[in-house]
């Protein structure tokens, strides 16, 4: 076997079995297979797709590529969460807390931004000390004593998915289907939960355009749990916007301290009751929806999830001063307010150009050594369906170069699009996927 009959094979649109994909996938792993023929390979499968059945082999595959972690100790049903990515998405943030605030246990590893999407990793790094690199064996220790961890990808989990995901990156192929569901499914298959929610977000600030595209990504991926053996629930969230109003690290962190007090954003509220009331359902901790949404909301009223989320920051060696407000987080230099010279109604609000904005502000990276500037990004003023006078404000740019501030301001305004008639909101939540 070689990989240039396999490259040959995919290209020329056949289908590839399961020794061809585990040779590419070992090989490519441990470095025989070069980037330039695993990159014509994943070229070919994202033109000409991967079945049902290649999807499933690759993805076992790839979860096989490293260490199968074993949660068991830290319980017997382990629910995980994970996105499909979105602009502004502090999401897990908001949530996690809330859930182990309610007695689930909750391990949870998390990626850092890359191209127009942010990443918790790097949000949760923004808090002054927070250490998001502890070992596999302190997270389990912190899970166990705090009932929560959130650290980033540690240990070798799924090492190939880690290679292919950043090659895909660079040649433009994150956004086909079966990629991207054994790239989640095969680091959750790793990661040990045996219970999964996982958002799939639509929209234009996702990869996923249409809510078609996104209920085929979420069939596929909850075939892939059944065949594994892990309960799935895919939710399918609205991304033509971004979630929230902030954009950027500190400023998120910002806005998901907020809410954790009691203050949030409609589309945030809609999310976490929803991905919640799955995650404490899936637990085993409770069969009616609409309870669980309530118990997400009471968490957070009766000030149970603030005091989770401090103790979370604290066991990972985070300043809790920022968190309970005796210190503040290092503001961007310059805030610059985005001016509208249009009347009428928000009727669009370009998702991905306003990732990329953040990204071009230092917020987020285009290359994986890039540094980010955790104080710079967007705050939004006026969101789809907001009327909007002439001079009212739009947005706020923070930066810390004037010119660069002014520039994307500039590209901001160039993201709204507006209607003279009224615009109906779309909801927060489009569906949910979780029988086959
Ligand atoms: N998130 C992932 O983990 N993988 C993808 O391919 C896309 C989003």
């Amino acid at each position: 076997m070689n990989i240039i009959d396999i490259i040959s094979k995919k290209r020329d649109g056949y289908k590839l079995n399961e020794k061809e994909i585990n040779f590419f996938i070992q090989n490519y792993t441990n470095g025989s297979i070069k980037d330039y023929q695993a990159a014509a390979l994943i070229m070919a499968i994202y033109i000409n797709g991967l079945d049902e059945e290649e999807t499933t082999i690759f993805t076992l595959e790839m979860a096989k590529s490293g260490e199968m972690i074993n949660l068991s100790d830290i319980g017997d049903i382990i629910v995980d969460k994970h996105s499909t990515g979105g602009i502004g998405d502090k999401i897990t943030i908001v949530l996690m807390p809330i859930i182990a605030s309610l007695g689930i246990p909750v391990m949870k590893m998390s990626g850092r931004g890359l191209g127009f999407t942010g990443g918790t990793a790097d949000k949760l790094e923004s808090i002054p000390g927070y250490n998001t690199d502890l070992s596999l064996e302190e997270c389990i220790n912190n899970v166990k004593k705090h009932g929560i961890s959130l650290i980033t990808m540690t240990g070798n989990i799924a090492p190939a998915d880690k290679k292919i995901y950043a090659l895909r990156d660079v040649i433009g192929c994150v956004g086909s289907l079966p990629l991207m569901a054994s790239s989640i499914m095969s680091k959750k298959i790793a990661a040990g939960a045996n219970k999964i929610v996982l958002e799939v977000t639509v929209g234009s600030g996702a990869y996923m355009k249409t809510q078609k595209e996104a209920e085929k990504l979420a069939t596929i991926m909850n075939k892939i749990g059944k065949i594994s053996n892990k309960e799935t629930v895919c939710v399918l969230t609205n991304m033509d916007e971004p979630t929230g109003f902030s954009i950027g690290n500190t400023l998120e962190i910002k806005e998901a301290i907020e809410c954790l007090k009691g203050n949030i954003p409609e589309d945030i509220k809609e999310i976490i009751m929803e991905l919640g009331a799955y995650m404490i359902k899936l637990s085993g901790k409770g069969d009616n929806l609409e309870d669980n949404r309530n118990l997400i909301l009471e968490n957070v009223h009766n000030g149970k999830a603030f005091s989770k989320f401090v103790e979370l920051v604290k066991a990972q060696g985070g300043d809790i001063g920022y968190i309970n407000g005796e210190k503040e987080f290092k503001q961007a230099k310059y805030v610059i307010p985005v001016v509208s010279d249009e009347f009428g109604y928000v009727k669009a609000l370009n998702g991905e150009n306003i990732g990329n904005i953040s990204v071009k502000l230092g917020a987020g990276r285009l290359q994986k050594e890039d540094k980010i500037d955790n104080a710079v990004g967007i705050v939004l003023n006026k969101k789809i369906a907001d009327k909007v006078e002439v001079q009212d404000v739009l947005a706020y740019v923070h930066s810390n170069n004037e010119e660069l501030g002014k520039e994307c301001a500039n590209e901001l305004k160039m993201a709204y699009e507006f209607s003279k008639e009224k615009v109906l909101k779309k909801p927060s939540i489009l569906g949910v996927i979780k029988e086959i």
